[in-house]
């Protein structure tokens, strides 16, 4: 039996979670939510930096999982390298569908939405660079989304205004208009996927990393490491009790019985 770890600063990893335990049903599929640190997005490179590798490593210590899957664009653009240096199993990060999108144009223009931090980082250069040379890609941060995302889970629905007010710029901008595919580069944007999409045109696609990112995971676990004592997936939820508090109910409607506060 493998067991994987999969990392995120709120709920929003829990997209990338769904689509693991659905392509991995054998698997048990922990989950961790940096809630006490979140929101990762709006935080400088270095905060993120320090944090980081560090968390990762504990966490790992704790969950002694087979796999650690970074469910964070924000975080995997940044300190992927750090994390996997700091950790002995495979790291799997996850990172904006530039390639995908690139294949899937018609128009040539790509809109890419995630956090105000991922938008800025220079691995998104790389990956424009490498993968959609010849093509527009329009980048648009907003914090408000994950937020909308967090409270979503917990059953208040996005405010319409407030999805299209952070969606709409995307558009309005010099050929904005020919944007035909939106990158949902954040893993929180999945969870109010129907709202962002009725902030677009209707020709646009949407696409994310879920379904790519769990392939990766069962490409590089190892086969069976004989770590897993199975029973119950467990989630860690860091910011103390008030956090473990506020992330329960949701966790538990994912399938996270057990959650356990880590002081890290
Ligand atoms: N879910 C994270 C991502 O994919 C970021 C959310 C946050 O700002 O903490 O980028």
């Amino acid at each position: 039996m493998t067991r994987a770890l999969v990392f995120d600063s709120g709920v929003g990893g829990l997209t990338i979670a769904t689509e693991l335990r659905r392509a991995a049903p054998d698997w048990t599929v922990d989950y961790a939510a940096d809630a006490g640190f979140f929101p990762y997005g709006v935080k400088t490179d270095d905060e993120l930096r320090v944090r980081l590798p560090g968390l990762c490593a504990s966490l790992v210590d704790i969950a002694r999982p087979d796999v650690l899957v970074i469910a964070c664009n924000t975080a995997s653009t940044l300190s992927l390298a750090d994390i996997r240096a700091c950790v002995a199993i495979p790291v799997v990060g996850t990172v904006p569908a530039i390639k995908p999108a690139a294949d899937l144009t018609r128009t040539g223009v790509i809109g890419v939405l995630a956090t105000p931090g991922t938008v800025k980082r220079a691995y998104l250069d790389d990956l424009e660079r490498q993968f959609a040379a010849g093509k527009t890609v329009i980048r648009r941060g907003s914090a408000g989304l994950v937020d909308m995302a967090e409270r979503a889970v917990r059953g208040m629905a996005p405010d319409a205004d407030a999805v299209a007010y952070a969606v709409q710029p995307m558009f309005d901008g010099p050929e904005g208009a020919r944007i035909d595919v939106v990158v949902l580069a954040c893993t929180h944007f999945p969870l109010i996927r129907e709202a962002i999409a009725a902030a677009c045109p209707p020709a646009v696609t949407l696409i994310d990393t879920g379904e790519a990112v769990a392939r990766q995971a069962l490409r590089v676990a190892p086969a069976s490491t004989g770590n897993d004592p199975g029973g119950a997936p467990v989630a860690y939820v860091t910011g103390g009790h008030a956090n473990l508090a506020a992330m329960a109910p949701v966790l538990a409607r994912f399938g996270y019985a057990d959650v356990r506060v880590v002081d890290l």
